[in-house]
């Protein structure tokens, strides 16, 4: 370890969080995020509205991360940046003021792929032993990941249509609930009875997945009660939400069990946002428990999108020497590398 510590300057733009860290030796000191509100009217994410607050939210976030671990631009060691996926008018903004910090700065420039971190999100306070196995459930991916070491990763296999993020804001979407809705269903789910109504359960090869399945289901569901009491989901959402979570539980328990069956490995951790539902960390607690699986599942502020993931990930590569020249360009979709 050199004598200077190593200060990582983490920014993360890929969605609707603006997010700033600054990683110290791998520790966090600062993690600043500014939740963008003005989506919840329009049941999603409007890109374009999404870039605009990144753009005014930036400054003062990087600006209170610093503050916040009592570290002066001066004293950056490197800044890491989401490079990919994500939608690429965010993460432009993002992209664009690191570059700009790290030439003001003179310091090395670090390209985060932000499924890699989610991943790594693991590593801020634990240490997962390899062979690690994470499922990865965001918004916009799930995958089930075999970590063989901090920067090499791949993913067994993943959603052929939509995340199972996107299945819970859509099914929340179909309620009548604000976006993003998987918080609120989660909310609702905790007061019903998950086994009141039954939804099919894909059955896809090796380690997919699908969502899209359920999403119809429910609506279709929905349309058919609908039409015998219009007041149908007002008066049963407890329920509703309770059986829709469960079913899509059971789907990502269903591959992360066979996965850990046939790779024989115990250490096992959830990622990415939908790694914040109460219904997915009870059962993996529970698996745990019932296959002797070490489980591991990252706090709530780093299952969400959050720049410490980004700056963990950005100082496992600083020390490999993994840095990024002034050239590089943000991308929606990226290959696993
Ligand atoms: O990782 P993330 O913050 O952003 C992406 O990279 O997509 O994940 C956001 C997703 C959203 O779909 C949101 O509804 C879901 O995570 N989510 C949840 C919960 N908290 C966030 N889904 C279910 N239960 C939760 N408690
Ligand atoms: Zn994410």
């Amino acid at each position: 370890m050199p004598s200077n510590p190593i200060n990582i300057l983490a920014i993360e733009s890929s969605c609707d969080e603006t997010s700033a860290a600054v990683i110290q030796n791998g520790k966090v000191l600062s993690n600043t995020i500014a939740t963008q509100k003005v989506h919840e009217r329009y049941g999603g994410v409007v890109p374009e509205l999404a870039s605009r607050a990144h753009m005014q939210n930036i400054v003062p976030v990087v600006d209170a991360a610093l503050n916040d671990a009592g570290v002066n631009k001066e004293e950056i060691t490197a800044v890491a940046f989401t490079q990919a996926p994500g939608l690429i008018g965010s993460l432009l903004v993002g992209a664009c003021f690191a570059k700009a910090f790290a030439q003001a700065l003179n310091v090395p420039l670090i390209a985060v792929h932000h499924m890699q971190a989610h991943v790594l999100a693991h590593f801020i306070e634990d240490k997962p032993e390899f062979p690690f196995l994470c499922l990865t459930v965001s918004g916009g991916h799930t995958q089930i990941v075999l970590c063989r070491d901090y920067l090499d990763m791949e993913v067994l296999g993943e959603t052929i249509d939509d995340a199972a993020g996107e299945a819970f804001d859509k099914v929340a979407k179909m309620l009548g609930l604000p976006y993003p809705g998987g918080p609120l269903i989660d909310k609702y789910a905790a007061l019903g009875d998950p086994l009141r109504f039954k939804f099919p359960m894909s059955e896809m090869k090796d380690y997919e997945f699908s969502f899209s399945g359920i999403k119809t289901s429910v609506l279709y569901f929905l349309q058919a009660q609908r039409k015998i009491d219009p007041d149908f989901a007002e008066k049963n959402i407890k329920d509703i939400c309770a059986s829709v979570q469960h079913t899509i539980i059971n789907m990502l328990m269903a591959k992360l069990r066979k996965a850990a069956k046939e790779l024989n490995i115990k250490h096992i951790g959830i990622a990415g946002g939908v790694s914040a539902n109460s219904g997915l960390r009870r059962a993996i607690k529970e698996e745990g428990v019932k296959s002797g699986w070490q489980v591991y599942i990252p706090r709530f502020e780093y299952c969400t999108d959050n720049a410490a993931m980004i700056g963990i990930t950005g100082h496992y590569k600083f020390l490999k020497g993994d840095c990024a020249d002034m050239s590089v360009t943000p991308t929606a979709r990226a290959t696993w590398h």
